[in-house]
């Protein structure tokens, strides 16, 4: 059986005059994930949104809030984050000083009762994340430099999710692997051929007159 592949839109790319249609159109459309992208002007060289655009979307709107962290020090907004409505809470590996460091954030965060993922940028190994990926819910493979969207799909990220699906098939681990940045129907298809679960994609699908066939043909690989 083909295995199911979820597509998870950026609401950074959302038209914000007509956000709730936009995401009307994502409910009709049966998308289950909402990728909240959370930007500090810090850690990357952007600002976005935060803990108020999240409680307020979260009681009218009902997603799977995929929240990923493009912070520094995410230890102290992260649990945050678990209080006013995500789902799950990725934060980036780059972010933390210490292995010690992240496995108390994964460990504080699932006591709070959310799923937990890691986020590795282009230029960090996935073989660093072995020690923790039996603690892990989602691993998230950037495949652009987190900041923006609308850059264009770095190939670098297809041998780290092969890997990644290597290794939860030989210890049976159980995150999800998830893959954001420069995600079209021809890098989706690739994705989900290395072994990706949901697809991170934003300019992709916002604004666009064919966005349900788009969702549909990402799901379908
Ligand atoms: C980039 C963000 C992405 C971005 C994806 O820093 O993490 O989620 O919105 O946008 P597209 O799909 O346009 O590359
Ligand atoms: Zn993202």
């Amino acid at each position: 059986m083909k295995k199911k592949v979820y597509v998870a839109p950026s609401l950074l790319a959302a038209d914000f005059r007509n956000l709730h249609n936009e995401l009307l159109i994502l409910q009709q459309n049966k998308v289950k994930y909402l990728h909240f992208d959370v930007m500090d002007g810090h850690f990357v060289p952007n600002l976005s949104f935060g803990i108020p655009i999240l409680e307020a979307l979260k009681p009218h709107y009902k997603f799977i809030y995929d929240v990923h962290l493009m912070v520094s020090n995410p230890e102290f907004i992260a649990p945050k984050f678990a209080e006013a409505g995500a789902d799950i809470v990725t934060f980036h590996l780059e972010a933390m000083k210490t292995g010690n460091d992240v496995i108390k954030l994964i460990k504080e965060l699932r006591l709070m009762g959310v799923k937990v993922g890691i986020s590795v940028k282009p230029n960090t190994p996935v073989e660093d994340l072995a020690p923790i990926l039996k603690d892990l819910d989602l691993v998230l493979v950037m495949s652009v430099e987190p900041g923006f969207g609308g850059q264009g799909f770095l190939r670098s990220a297809l041998p780290k999710i092969e890997w990644l699906d290597e290794q939860r098939k030989k210890y049976r681990y159980q995150y999800v692997i998830e893959v954001d940045g420069g995600i079209n129907a021809e890098t989706g298809a690739q994705c989900v051929a290395a072994g990706v679960d949901i697809l991170v994609a934003g300019s992709y699908l916002f604004g666009k007159e064919d966005i349900a066939e788009r969702i549909n043909g990402l799901r379908n690989g």
